[in-house]
């Protein structure tokens, strides 16, 4: 298998609508429709409006489901069956649930869309692995990236920090996203080590995550095209 590559640079971009509303999230997407690859619904958006959350943007472009489950393989099958059928193009799982529970994210997608698999959240320090009896995230990360992978993952969400290796460990046929990608220039809000767009491609990023630097701006359709033109201009 070998992983799809953006055919265009404004298909690397996932937005992520990390707002409170419905209302909200339709009205960035449909400034964006056209300009970026992917919506990203997350669980706030989700919890409040459930599929019809997921309708009402995937009306405007592909949506990316960032849910991370994390249940028992039965459940979390069923789970992805009903998710494949709101028309989610891409679904997250917490590959801590083990080969089992991965396996069984990708079966009831089945083909409707690709499990990308998180594997220690960037809010986790050593110490808090440590005190879980997990090894630190520089041995922990790779580890359940093969994990994940070796189960039917196509795709991992990692750190950018972490691309190079995750990539080294997995090879070149997986999916890798990346969130904190901050445009050159921009403030970095709550991420400690951000990556440009172009550093994180570099590092072999495929799908880039931008959620506050489109969605917080003047223009979030001028800030979208503005990050593809960094992709597209030569390093
Ligand atoms: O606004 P911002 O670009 O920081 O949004 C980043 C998105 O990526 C958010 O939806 C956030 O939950 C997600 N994310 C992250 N850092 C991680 C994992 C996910 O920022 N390590």
């Amino acid at each position: 298998m070998t992983r799809s590559q953006p055919a265009a640079p404004h298909q690397r971009i996932v937005v992520a609508l990390d707002v409170p509303t419905l209302e909200e999230a339709r009205s960035l997407a449909a400034q964006l429709t056209g300009a970026v690859g992917w919506f990203k619904v997350g669980l706030e958006l989700f919890a409040a409006h459930g599929p019809a959350a997921v309708e009402a943007i995937a009306a405007h472009g592909p949506v990316f489901l960032d849910v991370k489950l994390h249940d028992i393989p039965t459940t979390v099958e069923r789970a992805a069956a009903r998710i494949a059928g709101l028309g989610v193009g891409l679904v997250t799982v917490h590959a801590q649930g083990g080969a089992a529970m991965v396996e069984a994210a990708v079966r009831g997608l089945d083909d409707a869309g690709e499990v990308l698999a998180v594997t220690v959240l960037t809010s986790t320090s050593d110490e808090e692995l440590a005190a879980m009896g997990v090894a630190p995230a520089g041995t922990q990360v790779p580890r359940l990236a093969q994990l994940a992978t070796g189960a039917g993952a196509p795709g991992l969400v990692c750190a950018p920090r972490d691309l190079t290796a995750v990539r080294d460990a997995v090879g070149p046929d997986v999916r890798l996203v990346t969130p904190g990608v901050r445009p050159a220039g921009a403030g970095t809000d709550d991420h400690a080590r951000a990556a440009t767009p172009a550093e994180a491609v570099a590092a072999g990023a495929d799908l880039l995550v931008v959620g506050r630097p489109i969605t917080r701006a003047d223009d979030p359709r001028a800030a979208a095209e503005a990050i593809t033109a960094s992709l597209a201009a030569p390093a």
